[in-house]
């Protein structure tokens, strides 16, 4: 076997064999495939697809790149994921919540991707914690704790760690197969049980339309339930920003206040974290509703709280966050209004423009080796439908220099569409089964 000839494959449009994905899964693990390689790769598939076989073929040797773990544990080991959006922070409160009903949560996640923020980076927001933890790590947290956020450590899909961090960069990531195998393959590797799937679609998401959403919803759900893992999704809207804040330590802010009971800070994503937990619960018996109800009262009893401080304290975060996050997160020096250029209704928001104007501040990254400043972002973000008057704010920015500041706000005028008619849609599109 050897890359050359496995690119020029799909660069002429034949899928690959089992083994020939499998070498390539193996290579992106143990370096026999170089990082140009890999980009190559990931260009031909992302152009020319590869066959349903061949999709969950690299699924497989993805998972297979490292150790796939197995439980003795006294709850279901479910988890959720997402195919990346903006605002997006479910799995900060969703992961703690399913804790506190009894869930069991080993949750290897991905970092920034695009324009889309990641898991892992949110969580590097809060000082001295460090998400990249041993397998061994991994198992004490989740049983200890019920959730551990944690990276694909060197032994659980290594493939995907390589892939994923090369796809941000190239220009790769809007690809059914790329996105089915990085997502499946971590999450087949951590043995689980039950799985939702959030598969976003609009603006600030990779599928721009529901037929895109819907093809790529149902290759997910095929694969994981063909890999003996019971898996629903729902195909859910993001037109815009899912919580009202983008940016890393911005978005944790809004999680600590909805983890304090507070709904209000951020009712879509309060509500959306809900639906996600009620039917990935109910794939194990019982009905939505009741796993509704549960999921609710983890939140404002404290407890859901008390579980992510908990797992912040064990990655080695201040173990004191419940109590003081506002002391503990970082503050960018320059914090200001965007202003409406005229009066209006907001119309439309083009959420990967909004993504990509943090990633301009510094929330993300440019290559592989950036260093991602936790402080910057958007906050108090207009919502589709709303109000706004000439010169009120569109939204507040947070930025480490006044030139940082002034295209990211030339980048979210442009953005956010001010009209006559108010429009937004509903928040769950379709469901999955
Ligand atoms: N999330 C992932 O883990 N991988 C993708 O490719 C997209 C979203």
């Amino acid at each position: 076997m050897d890359a050359r000839s496995i690119i020029a494959d799909i660069r002429h449009k034949r899928t690959p064999s089992r083994e020939a994905l499998t070498w390539f899964a193996d290579g992106l693990a143990n370096s026999a495939v170089s990082d140009a390689q890999a980009g190559a790769f990931a260009m031909a598939v992302c152009l020319n697809g590869l066959t349903d076989d061949g999709r969950v073929a690299l699924t497989q040797g993805m998972r297979d790149s490292g150790d796939v773990l197995s439980w003795d544990l006294p709850g279901p080991v479910l988890d959720k994921h997402s195919t990346g959006g903006v605002g997006d922070c479910v799995s900060l409160i969703l992961a703690p919540a399913l804790a506190a009903c009894g869930v069991y949560v080993p949750m290897v996640s991905g970092r920034g991707l695009g324009h889309t923020g990641g898991t892992l980076d949110k969580l590097e927001a809060i000082p001295g914690l460090d998400v990249n933890v041993t397998e061994a790590g991994l198992r004490r947290i989740t049983k200890d704790i019920g959730c551990a956020i944690v990276s694909a450590t060197g032994q659980i899909a290594p493939a995907d760690k390589r892939l994923y961090a090369i796809r941000d960069v190239t220009a790769t990531i809007e690809s059914v197969d790329l996105i089915t195998a990085s997502i499946l393959s971590k999450k087949l590797a951590a043995g689980l049980e039950g799985l939702v799937l959030d598969v976003k679609v609009g603006s600030g998401a990779f599928m721009k339309t529901p037929q895109e959403a819907g093809v790529l919803a149902r290759a997910l759900v095929d694969a994981a339930n063909g890999a003996g893992c019971r898996t629903a999704a729902l195909i859910t809207d993001m037109n815009q920003p899912l919580a009202p804040a983008l940016g890393n330590a911005l978005e944790v802010a809004v999680c600590m206040e909805v983890l304090a009971g507070n709904r209000v800070a951020a009712p879509h994503l309060y509500d959306l974290t809900i639906a996600l937990g009620a039917g990935l619960m109910a794939l194990q018996g019982g009905t939505e509703e009741e796993a509704a109800s549960k999921l609710r009262d983890a939140i404002s009893s404290g407890q859901a709280m008390a579980r992510f401080a908990a797992m912040v304290a064990a990655l080695g975060g201040p173990p004191d966050m419940a109590e003081d996050w506002h002391t503990h997160l970082p503050r960018a020096p320059i914090i200001g209004d965007v202003t409406a250029p005229q009066t209006g209704h907001v119309t439309a928001i083009d959420g990967q423009a909004l993504g990509l104007a943090v990633v301009g501040l510094g929330g993300g990254r440019q290559v592989e080796t950036d260093r991602i400043d936790p402080s910057v972002g958007l906050t108090d973000v207009v919502r589709l439908g709303d109000m706004v008057s000439v010169g009120q704010p569109l939204c507040t920015l947070h930025a480490a220099s006044d030139d940082t500041a002034e295209a990211a706000a030339q980048a979210i005028r442009a953005a956010i569409t001010i009209g006559p008619a108010p429009q937004s849609g509903p928040l769950i599109i379709e469901r999955i089964t």
